[in-house]
């Protein structure tokens, strides 16, 4: 896709090896019992998938949607839930796989709203997190890339549910950064 206002940011190759790193990781950290991945809906999916490939053992996996952003770039800090979980995650290791910490408002939320539910342990594995954003605080277990404050789209993020199918993970240019 040729488009002037895509800065690639990471490349598809970058982001697989990465990947693959933390496959094998988290597979070490869990040698055994019921692991759910739970794949935050709609940006992390093309994550989710990968890195359950790059597992070395059984996974379940289970998705969750969950809005906080509008059509645009910014939070509107309301978190809403609008498809739940179909299996129970009482006694499980949980790992939620999100696309991207942002603000943190997300899974912050989240993370209590699951702890109710009794994992046996519950931990967050994120491709991108941008700590300088951060109003929340989140403890993320797995991180792919830490990257500066712009704003990116590819793999699964989109601007406006435009540009996910990206392989790369680009920078969108041209659109102010703090709106
Ligand atoms: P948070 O609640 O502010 O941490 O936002 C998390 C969600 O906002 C992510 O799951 C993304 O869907 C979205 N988001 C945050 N930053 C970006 C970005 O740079 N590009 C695309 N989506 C983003
Ligand atoms: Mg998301």
């Amino acid at each position: 896709m040729t488009d002037p206002k895509l800065r690639v940011l990471l490349s598809s190759a970058k982001i697989q090896a990465r990947i693959r790193e933390m496959g094998e990781t988290i597979s070490r950290d869990y040698p055994a019992g019921n692991l759910h991945f739970i794949c935050i809906l709609k940006g992390a999916c093309f994550f989710l998938t990968d890195l359950a490939r790059a597992m070395k053992r059984d996974v379940f996996v289970d998705f969750m949607g969950i809005s906080t952003y509008g059509k645009g770039k910014s939070s509107s800090g309301e978190v809403k839930v609008t498809k739940d979980l179909d299996i129970s995650l009482e006694g499980a290791d949980v790992l939620v796989v999100e696309d991207i910490v942002d603000s943190g408002i997300t899974l912050n939320y989240l993370i209590h709203m699951l702890e109710q539910r009794k994992p046996k342990s519950l931990r967050i594995a994120a491709l991108l997190d941008k700590p300088e954003r951060r109003l929340r605080p989140v403890p993320v277990s797995y991180v792919g890339f830490q990257i500066p404050d712009q704003f990116v789209v590819g793999y699964g993020l989109d601007y406006a549910e435009k540009y996910r199918n990206l392989d790369d993970i680009c920078v969108l240019e041209g659109v102010g950064e703090k709106e």
